[in-house]
């Protein structure tokens, strides 16, 4: 008895082995965190990897007596948005907290060192509260008329704030969430930064609560972030959002009652099938979620129970409404930037999978009943599509496999590096970079850009921004998703998923 066991278990790893290993987690996890590197503003540190990228953009903050040097880049341009880089360093914070158990101890490092270029920036943009809060640096219609390394750039470097009591409840709910979140992750490692970090948030908090409103209702502010990230979705999941990461980090009773009193007006149980830098109400029920798994508080089931409405949102054979699938297996909501909603919602999956395991609990939609693995499984296809298991047998990670685009919408990537070409290209002679057919001369290690298209089909180009700009937010979740797999191969089984394009 024992002995057929033995070669039955030897017999299914052989047939399986080839699957579980086809992808290097570990290779994609290291380089999803180092994509950062290349999206950096400001000083760059002696040990900066992505050697091809300088210092930049030094003088930030300057029209409005601040120092707002440094943070991220948000995608292929110049600019500087708050708004969606503080929902990149939420994700890097929760990709830390729920994951970085899984990661080396140097990719958690690195993860941290990631997050923290993130929040240093941050603490910035919330510094001279609570009579102003930075929005953004740089102008979107300038920039975006020229083609110029982050190094090279003359356009207008203007920062933009709100000041009180002008509201601005979606940044700086979402600053909150990002500064309480970084507290938790840097507990351990960092006690003193991490208080700072809290206090911080706190001091946010108050700001986006007591001045409730959209950051875009100032018409000057609306001019320069519309139509890139104006908050379409409203305030009020930030506002949520915001409190649900106060009570996870101070485990404070007013935030409960604050997310309980508020679910309802907020609207915390519609448009829930969405997660990224505009849309947080996905993200919140999941969030909450955790704390009914964990302690079983009863006054916020609900945010339990719309989260398991959309988790049984992503299995076609589960009543009600229904998430879409190219018919390669790619989880697909229209928009530009395609890949920003598959990674950010199969974040929430895999992080529900796990909650749901710690528990010993399954997922019911209606009659029907899902393990934990099921969700892990439609979890590790998505990242196993975009890492190059997918009908063109295209990796959407750049130096990621063997075959990955050569030509990404993105400034620095594609002009030639200071380093070898000092001389300053100018805005309207980068055009011609830009138009050129070869490939970058840099590689972006590590970026995850927008992606195919419905029909699993890419294009691709240079030109062609939807498909081929990386952007922080589609990372962010995705170092999270990597470090799980990494050090969880879970079995391979295409047969058990189903797909069909529309439903
Ligand atoms: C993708 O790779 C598979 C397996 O190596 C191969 O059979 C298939 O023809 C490839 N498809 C394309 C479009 O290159
Ligand atoms: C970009 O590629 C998509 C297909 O993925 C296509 O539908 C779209 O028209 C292209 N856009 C541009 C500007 O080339």
């Amino acid at each position: 008895m024992k002995t057929s066991i033995c070669s039955s278990i030897v017999v299914l790893l052989l047939v399986l082995l080839p699957t579980t290993i086809s992808h290097n987690y570990a290779d994609a996890l290291t380089k999803s965190i180092l994509f950062f590197e290349g999206q950096r503003s400001g000083y760059l540190p002696r040990n900066q990897r992505m050697t091809w990228r300088r210092n930049s953009a030094l003088n930030d903050g300057k029209n409005l007596n601040a120092d707002l040097v440094g943070g991220y880049y948000d995608a292929g341009d110049n600019i500087k948005f708050h708004f969606p880089m503080a929902f990149t360093a939420t994700m890097l914070a929760w990709s830390a907290v729920d994951f970085g158990s899984y990661m080396s101890p140097a990719d958690l490092r690195d993860n941290l060192i990631a997050l923290r270029w993130g929040t240093d920036y941050l603490l910035k943009t919330v510094s001279q509260l609570p009579n102003r809060i930075f929005v953004q640096v740089g102008e979107a219609t300038p920039d975006h008329q020229c083609w110029e390394r982050p190094e090279d750039m003359d356009t207008p470097r203007t920062a933009y704030a709100v000041e009180a009591p002008s509201p601005a409840s979606d940044l700086a709910g979402e600053i909150t969430a990002a500064l309480a979140a970084a507290s938790i992750a840097f507990k351990r490692f960092d006690p003193i930064y991490s208080k700072i970090l809290l206090d911080n948030a706190l001091k946010t908090f108050e700001y986006a609560d007591s001045h409730r409103g959209s950051y875009t209702s100032n018409p000057a502010t609306k001019l320069a972030v519309c139509p890139f990230y104006c908050s379409v979705n409203g305030y009020e999941d930030e506002l949520l959002w915001g409190a649900a990461w106060l009570r996870r980090a101070t485990g404070k009773d007013s935030y409960l009652k604050y997310l309980v009193d508020n679910r309802q007006s907020f609207s915390a149980d519609s448009n829930y099938f969405e997660f990224g830098w505009d849309n947080k109400v996905g993200g919140v029920n999941v969030l909450v979620a955790k704390e009914v798994f964990e302690k079983d508080v009863a006054v916020i089931a609900p945010y339990k129970d719309t989260a398991e409405k959309l988790m049984c949102s992503f299995f076609l054979e589960s009543p009600g409404a229904h998430m879409s699938y190219s018919p390669g297996g790619l989880l697909y909501k229209p928009g530009s930037s395609q890949l920003q909603n598959t990674v950010a919602l199969s974040f929430l999956l895999l992080t529900y999978a796990n909650d749901l395991s710690k528990s010993s609990q399954q997922l019911h939609c209606g009659s029907l009943m899902f393990q934990p693995d099921s969700l892990r499984r439609l979890a590790k296809r998505q990242v196993d599509y975009i890492l190059g298991d997918n009908p063109i047998n295209m990796s959407y990670m750049i130096g990621y496999g063997y075959r990955y685009p050569r030509q990404i919408h993105h400034r620095g990537a594609s002009s030639p590096s200071v380093m070898t070409h000092p001389t300053a290209i100018k805005c309207l002679e980068g055009w011609n970079v830009f138009a050129s057919p070869n490939p970058d001369p840099n590689i972006l290690v590590g970026a995850v850009i927008g992606g195919p298209d419905i029909d699993d089909k890419f294009i691709g180009g240079r030109t062609n921004a939807s498909e081929t700009e990386p952007t922080t937010y589609i990372n962010a979740p995705f170092v999270g998703l990597l470090a799980y797999f990494k050090a969880n191969p879970i079995l391979d089984d295409s047969a058990f998923l189903r797909f069909s394009k529309k439903n």
